[in-house]
């Protein structure tokens, strides 16, 4: 048989990161060709990834503009990805999740009639402008995809919701996982030296990232808001914020919180050393996706700053809260996670609802199932939920 060619689309730090082992697990696999192509939705927080995961890039379209609109990154990507496609015309493409780099992939890869599996599909918050444009965004590239891989049980009836083919959705657990298994060190020792100053036993230190397009009309100021109160209220707090590279996050984080006595801000740091900083901190407050399934493994507690999730298992679980962005509710709940234990300790739980860790070889393996590479299906992913729930009917 031909090697089966598969080309990865990814630009920005998320997928990076959730793509850096089905890239290296793809790469592994005598049977297929591996091809990678960058879109650079991202720069300097993607190339931290590429660099640490070691990711070898065949192209790149170096899109990113500073304040980009969305639809500079839809026609820059529009325009650079068909002629590489039409070029390599590879047997698969590879998106992931919902950002504008991989619906615009899928959008390109459907026009020259080439299959797109969709990694992380059948997230759902059904809310259009919440997270926005992510919630359509993901929609749009189930419509467009020919495989999807959803993490979990709940991703996957969203999609049979939806009429999607039983056949051709398959849980494989979210490759996040992967990653964050592959650089959580035992008793690590940051390269940022200003981290290994800090006081992890003794002060409660909370983990602040913000990011989501939504959130910048007005949530954020009340998020930072929240934060210098907290500060003002708790003498043993301390936040770190290693603040996103988008100019209007860095310019209220810095208007606001600059200066602010035991509030950290720093730069983006890389996979590893935030993820090691996860593992050390007493609490995350985010608006991020991705740290949503990650604290879960590492048995932190999250405020979700947002008003909507596609991510309800941690939530369920009682790991992961959602508060919203309004000032006076995450002052009250962060303030009864800082002064009472035993509402602390509840959720300290380490749970695993999103991930095993091998996701990206069953995500590998069923590709070559598809492909008629190999004869026999995987077994599914099952979250620790789900399986305490078979156990116990
Ligand atoms: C994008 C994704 C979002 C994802 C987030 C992860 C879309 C529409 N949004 O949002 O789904 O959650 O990435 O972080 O796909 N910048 C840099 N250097 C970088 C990265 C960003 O300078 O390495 C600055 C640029 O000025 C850029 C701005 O950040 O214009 C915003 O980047 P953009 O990709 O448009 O949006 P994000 O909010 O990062
Ligand atoms: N992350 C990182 N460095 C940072 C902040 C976050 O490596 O300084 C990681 C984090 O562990 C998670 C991912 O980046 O895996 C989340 O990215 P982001 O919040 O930008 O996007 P989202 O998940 O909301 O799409």
């Amino acid at each position: 048989m031909n090697k089966l060619k598969v080309m990865s689309i990814f630009g920005t730090r998320p997928e990076a990161i959730k793509m850096a082992p089905v890239v290296k697990e793809l790469e592994n696999r005598e049977e297929i060709e591996s091809i990678v192509t960058v879109t650079a939705q991202h720069r300097e927080m993607l190339d931290q990834v590429l660099d640490l995961f070691n990711i070898r890039v065949d192209y790149d379209l170096d899109i990113m503009k500073a304040g980009q609109i969305l639809s500079d990154i839809t026609t820059g990507i529009l325009k650079g990805l068909e002629e590489i496609l039409i070029k390599e015309r590879p047997d698969l493409v590879l998106v992931h999740g919902d950002t504008t780099t991989s619906f615009v992939a899928a959008l390109v890869s459907f026009y020259q009639q080439i299959p797109i599996a969709h990694i992380e599909a059948g997230l759902r918050s059904y809310d259009r402008y919440s997270p926005y444009p992510e919630e359509i965004n993901r929609h749009l590239i189930g419509v467009l995809a020919n495989f999807h891989f959803a993490p979990t049980y709940k991703a996957k009836e969203n999609l049979l919701r939806e009429n999607v083919s039983e056949d051709n959705i398959y849980i494989s657990g979210n490759t996040v996982i992967d990653s964050l298994f592959n650089v959580i060190e035992d008793n690590y020792i940051f390269d940022n030296n200003q981290l290994n100053k800090i006081d992890f036993t003794n002060k409660k230190v909370i983990l602040l990232t913000t990011h989501r397009r939504e959130n910048l009309a007005g949530g954020i100021r009340n998020i930072f808001g929240a934060v210098q109160e907290l500060i003002l209220d708790n003498p043993e707090v301390e936040f770190i914020f290693p603040v996103h590279l988008n100019p209007k996050v860095r310019e209220l984080a810095t208007d606001i919180l600059g200066g602010l006595e035991r509030v950290h801000l720093i730069e983006p740091l890389s996979y590893k050393e935030f993820a090691n900083l996860m593992a050390k901190v007493y609490l995350i407050m985010t608006d991020s996706g991705g740290i949503q399934e990650e604290a879960p493994s590492l048995g932190k507690p999250v405020l979700v700053l947002r008003d909507t999730t596609e991510r309800p298992e941690a939530i369920e679980a009682g790991t992961v809260k959602l508060i919203g962005t309004g000032k006076d509710e995450i002052i009250y709940v962060a303030n009864s996670l800082i002064e009472n234990e035993q509402e602390y300790s509840q959720m300290s739980n380490a749970i695993n609802p999103y991930g095993d860790g091998v996701a990206s070889r069953r995500i590998v393996e069923m590709i070559l199932y598809y492909f008629g590479y190999r004869q026999d299906k995987l077994e599914e992913f099952i979250g620790e939920e789900e399986r305490i729930l078979e156990m116990n009917p």
